[in-house]
């Protein structure tokens, strides 16, 4: 039987893109981009996928204009308040990676919130990335390690990684980057070592179930080694 991937990553790109090709203000495409998060949620949990992790705020994107950082985290409150409900009845495990406390204060209210309501679900395990940063997370988990005095003796690969914002997150299989860039773009440095990658040159709020399933389709046939032979 062909192995479909157990963590999928995606790098949600190309909502600027989207609305400015409709005559429409930038933030009308991140607007339309959660209706693909809903859709990649679905499809990801009835295909079998564990893991999904979605870059939703870089560290980077602070360099936005403020108007649209302002927005992308009213819609994400607005999205969560909304959705939290139907995500904890579908079995969905939420988390939320990256330096959460520099949020607005309701924002990270409403993280809290559905981390909380739905902390012991089984099904597909949903973790949203948001001011996020790979080298940053890096950093925190060197930070957080001296704080808890950890002994350089001990400091290998597995018990580092229990330092990272999500450890139980396992290696990214399938990291998928939407609107034609092929860029890592300071996401799960850590976990994505051995990643197949796939491009699309689709937008993000263009992004549909045929698409997600060309992409599954495409890492089943992929041969990986791991560095062996
Ligand atoms: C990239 O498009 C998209 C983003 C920076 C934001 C994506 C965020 C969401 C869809 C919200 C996630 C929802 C929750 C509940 C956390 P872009 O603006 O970089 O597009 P462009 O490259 O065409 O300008």
């Amino acid at each position: 039987m062909r192995q479909i991937p157990v963590h999928v990553a995606i790098i949600m790109d190309g909502n600027g893109r989207w609305a400015q090709a409709k005559g429409l203000p930038r933030v009308a495409g991140h607007k339309e981009g959660i209706s693909s998060v809903r859709r990649v949620v679905k499809i990801a949990a009835d295909t079998g996928v564990k893991y999904l992790t979605l870059y939703s705020f870089s560290t980077e994107n602070w360099k936005r204009p403020s108007e649209e950082v302002e927005f992308l985290f009213s819609l994400m409150e607005t999205t969560l308040i909304k959705e939290m409900k139907e995500l904890h009845d579908n079995n969905i495990k939420v988390r939320f990676i990256g330096r959460i406390r520099a949020l607005p204060d309701k924002l990270q209210k409403i993280i809290e919130d559905t981390e909380e309501l739905t902390a012991n679900n089984t099904g597909l395990n949903l973790t949203f990335a948001v001011n996020y940063g790979g080298r940053q997370e890096i950093i925190d988990a060197v930070k957080k390690s001296i704080s808890l005095g950890y002994s350089v003796d001990k400091l290998d690969e597995v018990s580092f990684r229990e330092f990272l914002y999500c450890p139980e997150l396992p290696d990214v299989d399938l990291m998928i980057r939407t609107a034609g860039e092929q860029r890592l773009s300071n996401f799960l440095i850590w976990q994505s070592i051995y990643a197949e990658f796939y491009f699309t040159e689709t937008l993000w709020p263009d992004f549909s179930e045929t698409d997600f399933k060309k992409a599954i389709n495409e890492f089943t046939k992929r041969k990986r080694r791991f560095g062996g032979l």
